[in-house]
């Protein structure tokens, strides 16, 4: 890919100042008895860094999958640059969950496989994917398998498969999930140094408050299931971030804020009724729900 500079947007013209790249406007889904989403807003801007906490089970991945198009809200809408979502239309690359690289394919040819999938010529599609090895500290393992790499070389180059479609919204699932902690710091700086880099607009799910302030320049906090964005907190830290940030008493504070909205009973649905598996039908009172 040519290289995108900061500010710039892969994929489309850039829109109007004013319009959301991506735009969730009353999203509700459900799966026959069980209420995932309900109601759920959610903006971004062009080339922000946005992180969407809430608990496991609320819905994250369901709403990456209607972002992507993978999937159709029961209500609501979800626009990408205006227009709404489509599988078909290319707007969104989605790093899965689990993205795991095919182990009988090298690194080059898992990382050109999005590209190919969607029509480009293997040797097109391999010339874009090698242009990023370099910056994703891939360089001299283009022939080598999977299993030659390590976790975090695994995740870049996961990474590396997904931004290299070049569509205007990247949306990463827990991408470093599975990651020791300090692979997971490195990761983190790593990612914050490319997002300013290619200026891309990113929507990460995270579990983990402290990944979320470190990206973000925006936090979603989901409530439990069904899900809304039940707060929106804007990160107040200076790019770039790096490890000094920590030190810094408003991250700190930020995770705080996000803990709080985090354990608030208020922010727990108040006419939950015990339907689905997760919660027994003799212990309604449980889990902290009212
Ligand atoms: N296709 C589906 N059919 C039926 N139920 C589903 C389907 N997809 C998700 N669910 C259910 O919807 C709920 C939300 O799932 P989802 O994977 O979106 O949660 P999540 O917030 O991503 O969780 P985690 O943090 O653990 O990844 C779960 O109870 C799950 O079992
Ligand atoms: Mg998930």
């Amino acid at each position: 890919m040519s290289p995108t500079r900061a500010g710039e947007h892969p994929g489309t013209d850039a829109p109007g100042p004013d319009l959301p790249r991506l735009d969730v406007r009353g999203v509700s889904k459900s799966f026959g008895p069980l209420d995932v989403l309900r109601g759920l807003d959610l903006s971004v801007r062009p080339g922000e860094f946005a992180a969407v906490i809430g608990p496991s089970g609320s819905g994250k991945s369901t709403l990456f999958n209607l972002v992507s198009g993978l999937d159709a809200p029961d209500a609501g809408t979800v626009l990408v640059d205006g227009a709404p979502a489509d599988l078909r239309s290319r707007q969104v690359a989605y790093m899965p969950q689990k993205d795991l690289l095919f182990p009988w394919r090298t690194v080059l040819d898992n990382t050109a496989l999005g590209l190919e999938a969607q029509g480009t010529r293997r040797r097109e599609a391999r010339k874009r994917a090698v242009g990023l090895f370099e910056a994703f500290g891939l360089d001299g393992f283009q022939g080598s398998y999977p299993f030659q790499l390590s976790g975090g070389m695994r995740q870049r180059a996961a990474l590396l498969r997904t931004v290299v479609l070049e569509r205007p919204v990247l949306l990463l699932d827990e991408p470093f999930g599975a990651l020791d902690s300090l692979t997971r710091t490195e990761m983190q700086l790593w990612l914050a140094e490319m997002w300013q880099r290619y200026g891309w607009t990113v929507v990460l799910v995270t579990h983990d408050i402290r990944e979320a302030v470190m990206l973000a320049d925006t936090v979603h906090v989901l409530s439990p299931r069904p899900a809304r964005v039940v707060q929106t907190i804007e990160v107040p830290l200076a790019r770039p971030r790096g490890l000094d940030a920590l030190a810094d008493p408003a991250f700190a504070e930020t995770e705080r804020r996000i803990l709080d909205v985090l354990q608030d009973r208020d922010v727990l649905p108040d006419r939950h009724v015990p339907q689905d598996r997760d919660v027994p039908q003799d212990r309604p009172a449980e889990a902290g729900i009212r």
